[in-house]
């Protein structure tokens, strides 16, 4: 991945709004000496109910826009562009472009114990058929059963992430998704707003199913992808090594910056230090 792409800047991170925030909050976590500029397009969000197309071209304007900052590597924290639209932007890419889909497929079949795995994610993601053609490439015997969870989204955006209407949303789709098939062990968190329910949604799938069921944050997933291909790209010598360890910089940048104040912390963890405005 890295043959003939080297890495000099800062991570950038994109995602289609705030929920991409989740993962700069595990890069903050895996990596803190990294320098990251996050871009949320929160203009056009949602992303999760658009065509491939228009979501292609969407993701392609925010690529372009961390490229031009002369970013080492794109994270697509987008769940649904991931699914959609990953392969136009590692073409349009100088440095290399990690998604959401497989870092969290490896993690589910690594997690999985017997081989029944569920995915939840925005309907584009869902109907991309994406994770499912991820896991049973690395798994050809796993059965993957996937939902579309739409109502998740505002849920987490509104904060309502742990009472009983959480529950009883997350109750009604985890029992559609426990229908077709009883034996999950493993539930694939493929959306940037749901580790925000990670706990209700714990909660509930292992009720629903009457056993343990082991949750897979795409979020952590990737941030461990992006530690790996820079641990990579230093050893390779493509990466020049950092310099003193220090607390690594965060710029945002936004498409529209209407409740971002409110909105960012919840994902992020923290309050950023402010988004600017940009126009794509
Ligand atoms: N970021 C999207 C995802 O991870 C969720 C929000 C949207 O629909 O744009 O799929």
């Amino acid at each position: 991945m890295l043959d003939g792409k080297g890495f000099q800047g800062p991570i950038g991170v994109f995602d289609s709004g705030v929920g991409g925030l989740t993962v700069v909050r595990a890069l903050r976590r895996e990596l803190p000496a990294e320098d990251i500029i996050y871009l949320g397009d929160t203009a056009r969000v949602p992303y999760g109910g658009k065509s491939p197309r228009t979501v292609e071209r969407y993701a392609l304007a925010c690529q372009q826009f961390l490229l031009d900052r002369e970013v080492a590597l794109v994270l697509v924290a987008c769940n649904t562009v991931s699914a959609t639209a990953l392969p136009a932007l590692a073409e349009a890419s100088p440095v290399p472009v990690i998604g959401a889909v497989e870092p969290g497929a490896q993690v589910a079949v690594a997690t999985t114990r017997n081989r029944h795995i569920g995915v939840i994610g925005t309907l584009a993601t869902v109907r991309s058929g994406a994770y499912v053609r991820a896991i049973t490439a690395l798994e050809p015997t796993a059965k993957v059963s996937s939902l579309a969870c739409p109502l998740l989204v505002p849920l987490a955006e509104e904060g309502w992430v742990d009472d009983e209407i959480a529950s009883m949303v997350a109750r009604r789709y985890l029992t559609q998704l426990f229908a077709a098939d009883r034996e999950l062990d493993t539930l694939v968190l493929g959306c940037t707003h749901y580790p925000l329910l990670g706990e209700t949604l714990h909660r509930v799938a292992t009720e629903v199913a009457g056993h343990p069921v082991a949750i897979v944050d795409s979020a952590v997933a990737m941030a461990n992808a992006a530690r790996r291909e820079l641990a990579r790209g230093r050893a390779a010598g493509s990466l020049p090594a950092r310099g003193p360890a220090g607390p690594g910089r965060l710029d945002c940048y936004a498409t529209d910056t209407s409740r971002l104040e409110e909105l960012a912390p919840r994902f992020l963890g923290e309050a950023p230090s402010g988004f600017a405005l940009v126009d794509l």
